[in-house]
């Protein structure tokens, strides 16, 4: 595996494979690798000829600058494993080299979605995200970005932000990895004492009986029950909980048939906040 710190070398790296005319896979990642950063790879290694993968923990995406000093790295254990599966570049940059002397984020419109869920309560945070992807993506020029749906509103930003820049760039969602217990993975996970590890668990099994509400109940009616749910939970507190449009990311109050809908949750446990989603059917 190429190793690289500097965006010149990559791109060079980059020019002569696309000259070749191999295809490249990309997937932007903040480190602490874990199984479901394993997913996304081996997706973009069954589609692309070559596979970059940068980490890279973006300090303007932060709201809190506590979240951001305890942001779990680990790089020489990413580095193996990303040998380990024959990733063919890991892309780890200095925050100069992404953001030169000024580090701040620009301000992007996504009609709307920057400002639903994790905006709402994450002040900045799609302007962050949304500044260093693009930067990423103009530095990386892949022909395929990988992102997994446990994100799913920045999935749906950056599919936005694909679209209004004109990007020439296919983003593609990746099903949500999940521990065995239900928990989906996440770099914040390792960071969970015992108990909060204990208890995280309950985040999926809600979502899960909600989404066997839906078919019969009102979304305003699953939020209550949600609320009650977490008010039994000593170790966990409901940030919020929503059923939203895939598309607009809306909260809804009555389903349409031809719509899709998704929940959405965020929970705190102790100071880590978790989040998740779960597809929804309905009749
Ligand atoms: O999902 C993440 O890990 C980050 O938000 C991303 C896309 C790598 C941007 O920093």
């Amino acid at each position: 595996m190429i190793f690289l710190t500097e965006k010149a070398p990559l791109q060079a790296f980059i020019s002569e494979k696309k000259l070749q005319g191999k295809s490249i896979g990309f997937i932007p990642t903040m480190g602490a690798l874990h199984k479901g950063h394993l997913s996304l790879i081996a997706t973009a290694q069954k589609k692309n000829d070559f596979v970059v993968v940068s980490i890279f923990v973006n300090p303007t995406q932060f709201d809190k600058e506590e979240d951001l000093i305890n942001y779990p790295q680990t790089l020489n254990a990413d580095r193996k494993l990303l040998e380990n599966i024959s990733c063919d570049v890991l892309f780890y940059p200095s925050v100069e080299e992404i953001y030169q002397n000024t580090i701040t984020s620009k301000s992007f419109y996504f009609d709307g979605l920057e400002h639903k869920m994790e905006g709402k309560f994450r002040e900045g945070h799609f302007n962050g995200v949304g500044t260093v992807v693009k930067t990423l993506f103009e530095i990386v020029n892949p022909d395929v970005a990988y992102f997994g749906e446990k994100d799913f509103q920045q999935l749906q930003i950056i599919k936005k932000m694909v679209q209004k820049h004109n990007l020439k760039i296919q983003i593609e969602g990746c099903p949500i990895f999940r521990e065995k217990d239900g928990l989906a993975m996440s770099s914040r996970n390792v960071r969970l004492e015992k108990q909060q590890r204990k208890a995280a668990p309950f985040i999926y099994k809600t979502l899960l009986k909600a989404s066997k509400k839906f078919s019969e109940h009102k979304a305003s009616e699953i939020l209550i029950w949600v609320k009650e749910e977490f008010k039994k939970q000593p170790l966990l507190t409901l940030e919020y909980f929503t059923i939203a449009d895939e598309e607009t990311l809306e909260s809804i109050q009555t389903k349409e048939n031809n719509k899709n809908y998704r929940a959405f949750i965020a929970v705190f446990a102790g100071n880590i906040r978790l989040i998740d989603n779960i597809k929804l059917k309905h009749s």
